[in-house]
């Protein structure tokens, strides 16, 4: 880590956000990553472009190119290609929106805490979150095709704890046409946008979602009814559980809770960021010190494999399959029992 990096970084990390609200990445993608951009139309889409060209991650058209030197085409040097170096990136811009724009505000409240406050209070910006897990999730279909295939082969009733705006749950819906879903999440918002546009895909019925919260408390929440309780065979629950375990008495306590609303569960999938075992930021993949300060600030704990393994195992559960949620810090589990 050197100061050109922290200068630069910044400012790539802002173009590279600036660029997926254009719709670039994905259409850059396009095309077996062929895909091509046009910048002409207006000052500030070119000022980004020549910004990715300058990084390294975009490159003139070869087409354009030959055209333009042939005489030929509209020779305005607008359009753009993926290089090689921006295929990574591209791939990963969910990671650089989550982070750019998704937790800025905790970092910014550093300027106004005095020296001695206790943690920050978590501020994102909720819809960057969102869109940059939704982000996340996409760059990682394989994992839907593993919860699909043991829910097709033992279809019932899936509910996801904390399902943001439902996107897993609707890649199940293709995948496991048997199985009934059903979704909750803190944020009425984003469940209230989340029932409008599944009624406009006709899938409302199908995606059962509520406004809700999901920390394990007995009696169960008034948005569980007993008919749910009952149908449930498979939780599943993606990037919330560290925080819930670490308000409420670990893992394994949130885990035996969820069961306890459940009788009938069988299978637990937990998604979650798992503390990295490398101190200095170089000793860790990219993106877990970011990851790892974040909670820092905020007080909310992380955990290491070998505390979620304990907690499955003193609880009963056995690991059915682990998978890279397509980085080395961010894991799934299929559990079974
Ligand atoms: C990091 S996001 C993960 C979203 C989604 N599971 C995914 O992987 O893409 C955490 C989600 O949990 C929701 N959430 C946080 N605390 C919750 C709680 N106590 N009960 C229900 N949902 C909660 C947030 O609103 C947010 O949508």
């Amino acid at each position: 880590m050197n100061l050109h990096s922290v200068l630069e970084g910044y400012t790539a990390a802002q173009m590279v956000v600036a660029a997926d609200d254009f719709g670039w990445w994905t259409k850059l993608e396009g095309a077996n990553g062929a895909g091509v951009v046009v910048a002409e139309d207006g000052a500030l889409p070119q000022t980004v472009a020549r910004a990715l060209v300058r990084a390294g991650w975009l490159e003139p058209d070869p087409d354009e190119v030959a055209q333009a030197e042939a005489g030929a085409g509209s020779g305005t040097g607008a359009r753009f290609r993926l290089s090689d170096e921006g295929r990574e990136v591209a791939h990963n811009r969910g990671f650089v929106r989550v982070v750019a724009r998704g937790w800025m505000p905790t970092f910014h409240a550093l300027d106004e805490a005095p020296v001695h406050a206790p943690m920050l209070p978590a501020q994102t910006q909720p819809e960057d979150v969102a869109r940059g897990c939704t982000d996340i999730a996409r760059r990682c279909p394989e994992t839907f095709r593993v919860i699909a295939e043991r829910l097709r082969a033992d279809p019932g009733t899936t509910i996801d704890l904390g399902c943001d705006d439902s996107g897993r749950l609707l890649e199940l819906a293709k995948l496991a046409p048997d199985e009934r879903l059903a979704g909750v999440d803190l944020s009425a918002s984003v469940i209230r946008q989340a029932t409008r546009r599944n009624e406009k895909l006709g899938l409302a019925q199908r995606v059962q979602l509520f406004h809700g919260d999901v920390t394990p408390r007995m009696p169960p929440p008034q948005w569980l009814g007993a008919r749910l309780r009952e149908q449930v065979t498979t939780a599943m629950s993606f990037f919330l559980l560290h925080q819930l375990a670490s308000d409420g008495g670990g893992i394994g306590a949130v885990l035996e809770g969820w069961s306890a609303w459940f009788p009938n569960l069988r299978r637990l999938v937990i998604g979650d960021g798992l503390l990295s075992p490398g101190s200095r930021w170089d000793e860790q993949p990219w993106f877990a010190p970011t990851y790892e300060l974040y909670h820092e600030l905020t007080g909310v704990r992380l955990w290491a494999e070998e505390e979620y393994r304990e907690a499955f195992a003193s609880l009963g559960w056995t690991i059915a399959e682990r998978c890279d949620v397509d980085h080395p810090m961010l894991v799934m589990y299929v559990l079974e029992r």
